[in-house]
């Protein structure tokens, strides 16, 4: 990255409208806003706002921030970019593009409700693209070339998510590594959600980029399946299961299996990480050449269609609308990115690094393969 010299600087106020509530999670609130310019100047843009009893946790607080910081340089096609980290009320927010879809757990529901079964392909596609934005992510390097180290540590349904257009995009990025630091009311440490989880994760092992692979591969297989093998009653049994549970043979769970599905899902399940999947452009590599080795596959276009016949054609985003007698005004002073401040918040990311690197014993090697 290169390191500009300011030529000047702009120091005003953004203002965000709130509109809508998108969804309530135990950590935070993502909201839909109005970001507001100069001459009615209106962008919609998804706003991530920690809840309140988090905020007063200085360690989760420093993880959400930092992994803001780490996340601000992933501009990628397959992930939710961040365009903001603000404060307000005493605590943080996060402004970020507005996907005007839904997570893959309200696309499987819908698509029960309505009787339908995921093509084969379009499960491969779903999962093609993210297995792209990870590859994209894992091969981050800093401004001297050195691996950042990123780990999702939580790919999982609600966190991919499906725009009407049929693009895929992986979101929470990062926050994912704060929810480690969180804790819930008996002091017990909150983990992330079991079923997805890899089993170095489910055993409190250091975990890498593998990790997201391991996810990966429980998120193929329950799009194919329309089930998750490894989800129990509990989370603990969930699990016990990740940990332990022979892989069964996806051929006999589903017919529409065939020996080449089989083996993908097989090797980004593996438990042994010297058989899993080395990194997510090997996977994704396969998951391309499973649906595009015998010409025509699905395509954005493809997705953006069943999307679109799943949940009608809409011009605004599902449930528009809804909360608008409710509009909250978030103020804040800001200064709009000028090329100091992005040298900072490299040299900032760089030193997150360090630490990152550290924390989640990233391989050293270089993953600097081709940026999907
Ligand atoms: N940028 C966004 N645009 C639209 N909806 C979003 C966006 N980010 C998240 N969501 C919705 O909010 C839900 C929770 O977001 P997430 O960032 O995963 O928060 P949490 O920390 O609660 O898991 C997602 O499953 C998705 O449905
Ligand atoms: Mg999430």
């Amino acid at each position: 990255m290169r390191r500009v010299a300011v030529l000047f600087t702009i120091d005003n106020q953004i203002r965000y409208d709130i509109v809508r509530k998108i969804f309530e999670g135990g950590m935070g609130i993502v909201y839909e806003a109005e970001q507001r310019g100069a001459q009615e100047f209106v962008k919609r843009v998804a706003i991530k706002v920690v809840r309140q009893n988090f905020a007063s946790q200085p360690q989760f607080i420093e993880n959400f921030v930092g992994e803001a910081k780490l996340v601000a340089d992933l501009i990628h096609t397959n992930i939710v970019q961040t365009y903001h980290l603000g404060e307000y009320a005493g605590s943080f927010f996060i402004a970020m593009e507005l996907i005007r879809g839904v997570n893959l757990e309200q696309f499987c529901t819908q698509m029960k409700d309505k009787r339908r079964v995921l093509p084969i392909e379009i499960a491969v596609f779903i999962a093609s693209r993210v297995a792209r934005g990870l590859a994209y992510a894992h091969s981050k390097t800093d401004k001297f070339g050195r691996p950042l180290g990123i780990v999702h540590r939580d790919v999982s349904f609600k966190n991919i998510m499906i725009a009407f257009e049929g693009d895929v995009k992986l979101t929470d990025f990062g926050i994912a590594k704060a929810r480690g630091f969180l804790t819930d009311n008996e002091g017990e440490v909150v983990a992330g959600k079991a079923d997805f989880m890899s089993p170095e994760q489910a055993d409190f092992q250091i975990t890498d980029k593998r990790s997201d692979i391991f996810s990966l591969g429980v998120v193929l297989g329950t799009l194919v399946l329309g089930y998750n093998i490894f989800k129990d009653v509990t989370p603990e049994k969930s699990r016990q299961r990740i940990i332990s549970m022979p892989v069964p043979d996806f051929r006999t769970l589903d017919k529409r299996v065939d020996d080449r599905l089989n083996q993908i899902l097989q090797r980004a399940l593996a438990r042994k990480l010297a058989t899993r999947y080395p990194d997510a452009d090997e996977l994704l590599y396969e998951l391309e050449h499973y649906i595009y080795h015998s010409g025509y596959g699905p395509t954005n276009e493809t997705l953006g269609k069943l999307m679109r016949s799943l949940f009608g054609v809409r011009q605004g985003p599902v449930g528009e609308g809804s909360a608008r007698g409710g509009t909250k005004v978030l103020e804040h002073t800001a200064r709009v990115a000028t090329k100091t401040e992005s040298s900072a918040q490299r040299t900032a990311t760089a030193a997150k690094t360090g630490s990152t690197t550290r924390r989640s014993g990233a391989t050293a090697r270089s993953a600097s393969k081709k940026s999907a």
